[in-house]
């Protein structure tokens, strides 16, 4: 049986975090946790988080840490997440955010942090032309688009361009991406908990490279070990 993970997978935008991660999900049966997607469902819903979070968000600033925080502390006590793990899909994004995480799993918990390692010149061609479902979030590009007239292949939903795919917005996430989600990388590494991944090639390719790193990391975390390794904090 295919266990099940603890994972984090973080990657400048357009990297193919969402599309790695929604493949990672599938292929270990663990929820994909999206705090992208959540605002924009947020927004779509005009619940008062997406009204907060919208403005922010369209002009590709950073929501703050409190909220986001709390969003992810919320949905990590879902019962999805407690019998085989979860894949986390743009949080921690600030070190502030990844030690909110840490502090809410028990050390030694995390099985793996996988950074997506993409040229920017390469992210910045991803970006133009990707489209997403509206309704389950999947991504298209426009060189490889739904079967029919925009409408998803996976559950009919309108197809369209992100509200912040725009020039300027995308510019200022990179350059937050340097500020603010860099020093993770380092972060991490420190702990002995990062392994970065090319994510350059074709999305088949990628996730075989993830997949082969995930399986190899050393025998761990407490889905692989049978609690041996649990709480010995650094690997
Ligand atoms: P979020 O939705 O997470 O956006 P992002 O970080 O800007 O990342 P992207 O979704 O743009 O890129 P991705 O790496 O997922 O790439 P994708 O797989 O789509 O966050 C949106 C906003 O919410 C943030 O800006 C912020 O305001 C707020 N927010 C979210 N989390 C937050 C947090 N923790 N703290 C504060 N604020 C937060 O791929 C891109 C394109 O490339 C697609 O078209 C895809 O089809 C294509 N593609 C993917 N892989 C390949 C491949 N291997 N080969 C060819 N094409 C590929
Ligand atoms: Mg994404």
């Amino acid at each position: 049986m295919i266990p099940g993970v603890k994972l984090v997978v973080l990657g400048k935008q357009g990297a193919g975090k969402g599309t790695q991660c929604m493949r990672l999900s599938h292929h270990y049966v663990v929820p994909h946790i999206s705090t992208g997607d959540m605002f924009r469902a947020a927004i779509k819903s005009g619940s008062p988080l997406g009204r907060k979070a919208r403005e922010l968000i369209d002009a590709g600033e950073l929501v703050s840490d409190d909220i986001v925080i709390a969003m992810v502390a919320e949905r990590l006590n879902h019962n999805d997440t407690k019998s085989r793990g979860f894949v986390l899909d743009g949080y921690p994004r600030t070190v502030v955010q990844a030690q909110a995480l840490a502090d809410l799993l028990a050390p030694g918990d995390l099985d793996m942090v996988a950074e997506l390692v993409v040229p920017t010149s390469l992210v910045l061609k991803r970006l133009a032309g990707r489209r997403v479902c509206e309704d389950c979030g999947h991504n298209y590009h426009v060189s490889a688009p739904p079967r029919v007239d925009w409408t998803c292949d996976i559950c009919g939903g309108e197809v369209v361009q992100r509200e912040d795919d725009t020039e300027a917005a995308i510019r200022r996430r990179l350059d937050l991406y340097e500020h603010e989600t860099a020093p993770l990388v380092d972060w991490y590494r420190e702990r002995g908990q990062l392994v970065q991944v090319s994510g350059v090639g074709n999305a088949d390719a990628v996730t075989a490279r993830l997949v082969k790193a995930i399986d190899s990391r050393p025998p761990f975390g407490r889905f692989r070990s049978s609690g041996k390794g649990k709480g010995q904090g650094k690997r």
